[in-house]
């Protein structure tokens, strides 16, 4: 499997007069093969939104790229032009935005607002074509053709996330990014939707970069996760490892934080503490106030990568398969 997304030292910045600026995102790296799925895990404010936006160059001011690369297919996204992006955008990559059911124009039928993306991007010839191409991708995600003439009120939230993600599938982008896309929703319906979105992955064969704060739900559908803290990815593994053996003190907390949906009721604990504050970025390890296995080290020394394959942790007292806890 090729590699298609790799992101190196990406840093994100939100510069405003009143607080100053923060590093929302901070020297963060990883890689994604065609067809592979990373789930992108954390508190709320860690920055996983931030790193989605950049990935598109959807991010608008106050937010600004500081350093580093983004490419797909060896292609480097920021460097990219407005006409490029424009093409990039839907043909390659493609996201659900948080709450992307809202996103929806209430006054223009679902019908018209298909036709509008197919006019824009130039997908279809005619109108016959772009009907016959909108009736095709609500079938994909179990919409009956005939409510291509509803209005979005008419359909219920969990189908107009399902229109979305038609649209967002529209132009069979090799990158569809996920921000929480179900979370206005009952986790039956989430679990529907995100079924039919891996259906499709196995079918179309797209890459998906998957956010959500329920790792519970992340690690069923995910190949990898990277797990986000204070605007850094503190450790990325295999959903299994993630799930049996975590490395770093916050995936275990995170992870704990959750019910798992299948299997015995294990114990269950949040985390202590708040989630860090961006505007004040403390020496040493940022988890160091809320962890568990804090030692003297982590006060003073930002812990050092270490790797192993794909799998890597950024901690000075990492959890040896889950014991030492
Ligand atoms: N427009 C903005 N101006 C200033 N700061 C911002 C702006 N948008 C986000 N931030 C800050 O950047 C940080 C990361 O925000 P981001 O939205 O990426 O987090 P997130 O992980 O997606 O959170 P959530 O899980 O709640 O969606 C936060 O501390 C937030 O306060
Ligand atoms: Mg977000």
């Amino acid at each position: 499997m090729g590699k298609l997304l790799e992101v190196e030292n990406l840093s994100v910045e939100y510069v405003t007069s009143n607080i100053g600026s923060i590093k929302a995102v901070d020297n963060v790296s990883f890689n994604i093969n065609e067809g592979d799925s990373l789930g992108l895990a954390g508190e709320s404010g860690c920055g996983k939104s931030t790193i989605a936006y950049s990935l598109m160059k959807l991010h608008r001011p106050p937010a600004m790229i500081t350093g580093g690369s983004i490419k797909l297919n060896n292609i480097d996204i920021l460097k990219m032009t407005n006409k490029e992006l424009q093409k990039f955008r839907w043909n390659e990559a493609s996201m659900v935005f948080q709450s992307a059911m809202n996103c929806l124009n209430p006054v223009v039928t679902i019908e018209k607002q298909f036709l509008e993306i197919f006019k824009y991007h130039g997908i279809t010839k005619n109108k016959k074509e772009g009907l016959k191409l909108s009736e095709e991708l609500l079938s994909i995600v179990d919409i009956h053709p005939e409510r291509l003439k509803d209005y979005p009120h008419q359909f219920s939230g969990g189908m107009r996330q399902r229109v979305v993600i038609a649209m967002a599938l529209a132009l069979k982008p090799k990158l569809l990014i996920l921000d929480e896309p179900t979370t206005a929703l009952d986790t039956v319906v989430q679990h529907d939707i995100l079924q039919k979105i891996y259906d499709l992955k196995k079918e179309f064969n797209f890459a998906v970069i998957f956010i959500t704060h329920d790792i519970s739900l992340m690690m069923e559908f995910c190949d990898m996760v990277a797990v986000m803290y204070g605007g850094k990815i503190v450790e990325q593994a295999s959903s299994k490892k993630i799930l049996h053996s975590p490395s770093h003190p916050y995936t275990f907390g995170l992870k704990n934080s959750f019910p798992s949906l299948k299997g015995k009721l294990e114990y269950m604990e949040g985390i202590k503490g708040n989630p860090l504050n961006l505007s004040n970025i403390p020496q040493g390890c940022r988890f160091q106030d809320r962890c568990f296995k804090a030692s003297e080290k982590c006060f003073e020394i930002d812990p050092e990568i270490t790797s192993s394959g794909n799998d890597f942790f950024y901690c000075h007292n990492p959890l040896v398969n889950n014991g030492g806890v």
